[in-house]
């Protein structure tokens, strides 16, 4: 067979061109799977899947073959010819087999005139080359209606796999609820681009949204706020109430809906600070007793978590047995950002406790900084103790953090992070470039109001976790992640125009080899990608295309000239 290889657009533009000169009546979409598979061969031709049997091997499992099922009704109906799936070994059409020798999350697909074959060693590695077959075909098989088109594959043979096991996105409902429709919607597209991790961040001072049936004051008081802070100044509210929280039945709803497009869920309970919510609810947990208030304007609050107490303790692993009762991941993620350590140092109990375990400033940290060391190394004991592990911010570095703990960095990139975190695993999701609550233009009058800065597609794009990383250090790095903080992200559409496009650049940021990276390539699929948001019915940031704003609030993007203009008149 006549194999090429393609690795950039002009080689691309090339296989297009003599695509056409085969003639068949039905011409395969233009390739443009994001994350660009590692290994891609084309040869001639193309396979005509609509109505096509799909043939599942017997060592494929009944899981697996469930999601294989349900791919085979959706081409169905968006195709209009029927595909029937059977158990078998051989035969004409498209087979499905087990193949160990793949890595975990890996998968191979090999497309001849006649059949396709999709190979595959777990799971996920099924969605993920279902994935990137979706891709190759028409956009409308995103809508899930009859629509004409051709539902061929182009002959090719795609080697897959990730570059890191570890691809997440975090959303933060607490600063703002979204429903549980919403979540699933982000949960679809996070699917399309094989992120593998929600991490879902369930807590904070403005919003508590985890139902709990041992303490129904935290939702009861600390799902609801009175009033939302609309722009840099704290006495600028919204007066309304904000709230909301997902019942035990709908986050392990949520957790089975993520798993069955191979995607994990990591809730997040964020402690011992950034839990005002919590302490309005139960003000007994914190240091000065309150009264307390569910906070209605952002930034960093001094009040957090007495740990000079027992009854702290207890409620924090009632929550998280009942945190692992419903979500089965590995990890829980136990937040430990931004913890001021003022309440603490002024607290009779917490004093009395530095002083027991004989904590003192020494070697640049504080006794403080060393108490949150004994916050986290307990609740790591407990969780560990119930077979799971635990993630927390950076800040959990300070001090003398104990082994088997994987860090998420957030406010550096390799080049200037504390370089101690290369004695961990970590994830990287550094806020120069996976913040993804920034300015996607620097038009911010065009724009809606947001947290500041500016991270458009492009930089994103860019990011190489590797870079300014020790060697040793990049053993640890499990994998990267974008954050959607949502202070003044208020609406479900506007979370939808923060996260697209730039889940695609994250996505192959976190799966691709860095010599697959290639921006043009990139924005020359983004012009289909769109009409996958479109058909899917999302909201999505079109700086792309030149248009800035949410739908009904659009503009064109200014001239290089007026946006000087514009740039210096706001200096
Ligand atoms: C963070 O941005 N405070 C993790
Ligand atoms: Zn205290």
């Amino acid at each position: 067979m006549n194999f090429i290889r393609i690795r950039n657009t002009a080689c691309f533009l090339a296989f297009l061109l003599s695509l056409s000169c085969c003639s068949s009546r039905k011409t395969a979409a233009p390739f443009s799977v994001i994350p660009y598979p590692q290994e891609v061969e084309f040869s001639d031709g193309s396979f005509d899947i609509a109505g096509s049997r799909f043939i599942v091997d017997p060592s494929v499992d009944d899981v697996s073959l469930s999601y294989i099922v349900k791919f085979s009704e959706e081409l169905s109906t968006v195709s209009g010819r029927r595909s029937s799936v059977h158990r078998g070994v051989s035969g004409r059409g498209v087979r499905f087999i087990l193949n160990t020798a793949l890595p975990a999350e890996g998968y191979t697909i090999d497309v001849t005139g006649k059949s396709a074959i999709i190979g595959a060693s777990s799971y996920s590695g099924f969605v993920y080359a279902i994935q990137t077959v979706r891709q190759m075909l028409p956009v409308a098989i995103y809508g899930g209606v009859r629509s004409r088109g051709d539902y061929v594959l182009p002959c090719v043979r795609i080697s897959d796999r990730p570059r890191f096991s570890y691809r997440g996105v975090l959303i933060d409902v607490g600063r703002h609820f979204y429903s549980v429709d919403e979540i699933k919607r982000c949960l679809d597209i996070m699917s399309v681009y094989k992120v593998n991790v929600f991490h879902w961040h369930l807590t904070e001072d403005q919003g508590w949204r985890f139902e709990s049936r041992k303490y129904p004051r935290l939702t009861e008081v600390g799902s609801v706020r009175h009033g939302t802070q609309i722009d840099f100044d704290p006495m600028h509210l919204r007066p309304e109430d904000h709230g909301g929280y997902y019942t035990q039945d709908e986050m392990r709803d949520v957790v089975s809906y993520a798993a069955e497009r191979g995607i994990t869920v990591i809730p997040e309970l964020d402690l011992p600070g950034h839990l005002l919510s919590a302490l309005a609810a139960y003000p007994e947990l914190g240091c000065t007793g309150g009264p307390y208030e569910v906070a209605n304007t952002w930034g960093v609050k001094k009040d957090v978590l007495c740990v000079g107490q027992e009854k702290t303790f207890t409620f924090l692993e009632d929550i998280l047995t009942e945190i692992m009762d419903i979500f089965p991941s590995e990890y829980i993620n136990i937040g430990g950002d931004e913890v001021p350590k003022d309440r603490w140092n002024a607290c009779p109990r917490c004093r009395k406790k530095m002083a027991e375990l004989g904590l003192a400033d020494r070697d640049g940290h504080t006794a403080g900084q060393y108490l949150q060391n004994y916050v986290t190394a307990r609740i790591q004991n407990f969780l560990n103790a119930h077979g799971r592990k635990i993630i927390g911010w950076e800040e959990i570095l300070e001090g003398d953090l104990a082994e088997g703990v994987t860090v998420m960095s957030w406010r550096g990139t390799g080049e200037d992070v504390d370089p101690r975190i290369w004695n961990y695993n970590s994830v990287m999701s550094p806020r120069g470039y996976m913040y993804i609550d920034r300015y996607q233009s620097h038009e911010q009058d065009r724009e809606p109001f947001s947290i500041g800065a500016y991270l458009p597609v492009e930089q994103l794009y860019e990011y190489e976790p590797y870079k300014g990383v020790p060697e040793y250090g990049k053993e640890r790095i499990l994998g990267v992640q974008a954050n959607l903080w949502t202070e003044y992200v208020n609406t479900e559409e506007y979370l939808e125009y923060m996260l697209l496009p730039r889940l695609a650049a994250l996505s192959e940021v976190q799966w691709c080899s860095p010599e697959d990276r290639e921006f043009s390539r990139f924005r020359e699929s983004m012009d289909r990608h769109r009409n996958i948001y479109e058909t899917m019915g999302l909201t999505y940031a079109k700086h792309l295309w030149g248009v800035i704003g949410l739908p009904g609030n659009e503009y064109p993007a200014r001239s290089p000239e007026e946006l000087a203009d514009y740039l210096a008149g706001r200096e």
